[in-house]
């Protein structure tokens, strides 16, 4: 089969189509032959090298969701499964390819209306937005602010927030044209990634969900309310600064709490209660999914490229 491997890690050059023989699913699991494979922030993390201490390898492939067909089940999965079109998480790696291998308890049918492309750009991070929220226990009327807002996570986490009451949704974004955009999806004020927002810009915040992480996240804790949450999901901007630890201690006097959040601490059962009424809203049409572009696998290099330029708003799709 076909499939997208790191060959080396940093540039997107450094990816490769590959030949590699169809997985066969173990006990469990539950084989897909794909129709769309999401494009995520966390796969140009793992190929730029940033998370290199997790213990990535030349030769990794890729992609953490795809939706398609299943077409073999392995011990104790009920071969009903055969056959139904699904959403699956395929963990760190293993999407980028014509077949992959998941976990039956990390699948989840299709409804009707929802396509395998937009089921991608929801499915694995529409759960860390809700999560993210309900980790910083965001209440009716406060202010949230979404740093990162333009990716997938981002993009939920402000139409969730919008439709929890919040009483202000901030977002950085690197252009007013995003900003604009996400505008559309609930945002009710728009800054840049500094997080200045001219004279308009609310005080302050009392949950912040973090996608970015970097240099720049200590100079956020200024930017919440005493009692403040901060929700770190991501880091597109690389690892924030070692002293960030030191920096949160400098504003005790705030009460601010820090958290990080993986949907891998969720139980399975949870994360597929969420993601089952996000499909059904997605559906009905209830909560938008942003599609970038849909691109072929062999084409996954230009995909990291439009990444890396900043230049996706939502995903990026692969079909095989
Ligand atoms: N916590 C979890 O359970 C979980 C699960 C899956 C993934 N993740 C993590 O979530 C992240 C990916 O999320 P995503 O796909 O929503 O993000 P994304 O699309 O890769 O990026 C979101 C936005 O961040 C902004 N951005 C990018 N680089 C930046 C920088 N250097 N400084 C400031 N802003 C920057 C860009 O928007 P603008 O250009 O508009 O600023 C970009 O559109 C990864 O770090 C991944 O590891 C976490």
């Amino acid at each position: 089969m076909k499939a997208v491997t790191i060959r080396t890690f940093g540039d997107p050059a450094g990816l490769e189509v590959v030949d590699l023989p169809e997985p066969e699913p173990g006990p469990g699991q539950v084989r897909v032959a794909t129709e769309a494979i999401g494009v995520g922030g966390v796969d140009a993390v793992i190929r730029r090298g940033t998370l290199a201490g997790y213990g990535f390898r030349p030769g990794h492939l890729l992609g953490s969701e795809v939706a398609g067909s299943v077409t073999a089940v392995g011990e104790g999965v009920d071969p009903a499964w055969t056959g139904r079109r699904v959403w699956a998480f395929t963990g760190l790696s293993g999407g980028y390819a014509e077949h992959t291998v998941a976990a039956v308890d990390d699948v989840l049918p299709l409804p009707d209306g929802l396509t395998g492309v937009d089921a991608v750009a929801l499915g694995g991070s529409g759960v860390v937005a809700h999560f993210a929220l309900d980790r910083g226990r965001l209440r009716p009327g406060e202010a949230v602010l979404v740093r990162g807002a333009a990716g997938s996570i981002g993009i939920t986490a402000v139409q969730l927030a919008a439709r929890g009451g919040a009483g202000v949704v901030a977002v950085t974004t690197s252009s007013p044209e995003r900003g604009a955009r996400l505008r559309e999806l609930g945002a009710t004020h728009v800054l840049d990634r500094s997080g200045e927002g001219g004279p308009d810009a609310p005080a302050g915040y009392d949950v912040l969900v973090d996608v970015v992480g970097g240099p720049q996240l200590p100079s956020f804790f200024d930017r919440l309310n005493p009692n403040g949450r901060f929700v770190s999901v991501g880091v597109v901007g690389g690892q924030p600064p070692a002293d960030f630890g030191m920096r949160l201690m400098e504003v005790f006097r705030r009460s601010l709490s820090f958290a990080t959040f993986s949907s891998d601490t969720v139980p399975a059962p949870e994360r597929q209660a969420v993601r089952s009424a996000q499909f059904a809203d997605a559906a009905r049409g209830d909560l938008r999914t942003v599609v970038h572009d849909v691109l072929p696998l062999e084409d996954a290099a230009a995909a990291h490229r439009a990444m890396d330029a900043g230049e996706v708003f939502g995903r990026v799709v692969l079909t095989p």
